[in-house]
């Protein structure tokens, strides 16, 4: 990989970055707040935004980075396929549970639903999520979808994809302000109390966190080989893989016979970049 160093630090620091506002968002419930339990009052509230941290931030960076770790790239395009996807869906079901954790207090301590500007987006990025799983699965997962198509899709699903997950830190920045105002009374917000500064602090976490996982899915010199999937193409007959690209692999070799197989094997590879 070109500039190992490089991606070693962008990860390490947005690993740390991650892990410590996870730690952050917990200190906040359960030594500044309620702590957490599922009772309809505050304490169940509180799973709102730790859930949304861990599951919708965190897990989902990881998510979006999986393919990029060098030391995966010997296994298969498809068990990482398995890996991105079952992260996406784990990350899916805590900011589903996150939602439901908001809407119960909500319900028990009679505050109306949906007013505000952060539930309306946060309502649309989790609906949003939900289809981006649909169609990722569709499309890359089940081996149905021609090639063209998948390659077609993958510009969109990148940018809807990192669009999503930029519009997820900006809901969580918007939920941390908000809560911030609404409960710090005496002291208010505006006197900066301990935990407003140290709140303040978990969203600058969660900026950095986002900028260096960003940074880190769109760096086309980190990009995983293609030669991995060129390889199954050859060797694993039987296998997803080569079943959706042998089509268009039989179409590579028509009437380049002649040409020598490292050409064939740039084209091709060219095709798996564009197309998985
Ligand atoms: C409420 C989504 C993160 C604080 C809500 C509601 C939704 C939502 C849909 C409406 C619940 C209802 O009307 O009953 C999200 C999503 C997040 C997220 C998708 C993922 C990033 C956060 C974070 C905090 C937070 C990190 C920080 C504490 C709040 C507060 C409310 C709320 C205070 C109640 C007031 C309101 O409805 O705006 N959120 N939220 N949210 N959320 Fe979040
Ligand atoms: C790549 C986001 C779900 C399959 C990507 C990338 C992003 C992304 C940002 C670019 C990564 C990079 O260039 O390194 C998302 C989001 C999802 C989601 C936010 C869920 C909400 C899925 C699912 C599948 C899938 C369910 C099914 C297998 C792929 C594939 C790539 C990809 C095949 C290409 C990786 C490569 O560059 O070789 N996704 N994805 N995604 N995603 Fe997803």
């Amino acid at each position: 990989m070109e500039n190992l160093k490089h991606f070693l630090l962008a990860l390490s620091a947005a690993g740390a970055a991650g892990f410590v506002a996870i730690v952050f968002v917990l200190r906040w419930v359960l030594h500044f707040r309620e702590g957490l339990a599922w009772d309809g009052g505050p304490a169940e509230f509180n799973w709102h935004p730790v859930l949304a941290v861990t599951g919708f931030v965190f897990l989902q960076g990881i998510a979006i980075i999986v393919y990029r770790l060098p030391w995966t790239w010997q296994c298969s395009k498809l068990m990482m396929k398995f890996i991105h996807a079952g992260l996406h869906v784990a990350a899916f079901t805590f900011a589903v549970i996150a939602v439901v954790a908001a809407f119960d207090f909500h319900n028990t301590a009679k505050i109306p639903n949906m007013y505000s500007l952060h539930s309306w987006l946060g309502l649309m990025a989790v609906i949003l999520y939900g289809l981006q799983i649909v169609l990722g699965v569709g499309v890359y997962l089940i081996p149905v979808a021609p090639v063209a198509w998948r390659a077609a899709c993958m510009p969109i699903h990148v940018y809807s994809g990192l669009l999503l997950f930029a519009s997820i830190i900006a809901v969580a920045l918007m939920g941390i302000t908000e809560k911030l105002i609404f409960s710090l009374s005496n002291p208010k917000y505006k006197d900066s109390p301990p935990e407003a500064v140290f709140v303040n602090v978990l969203g600058l976490l969660l900026v950095i966190f986002g900028a260096l996982i960003l940074w880190i899915a769109t760096r086309p010199a980190w990009k995983r080989p293609g030669e991995q999937m060129t390889h199954s193409l050859h060797t694993n007959s039987g296998g997803e893989d080569s079943a959706k690209a042998g089509p268009a692999l039989s179409e590579l070799s028509d009437g380049v016979s002649a040409e020598s197989g490292g050409d064939v094997r740039k084209r091709s590879n060219k095709l798996d970049n564009q197309a998985d």
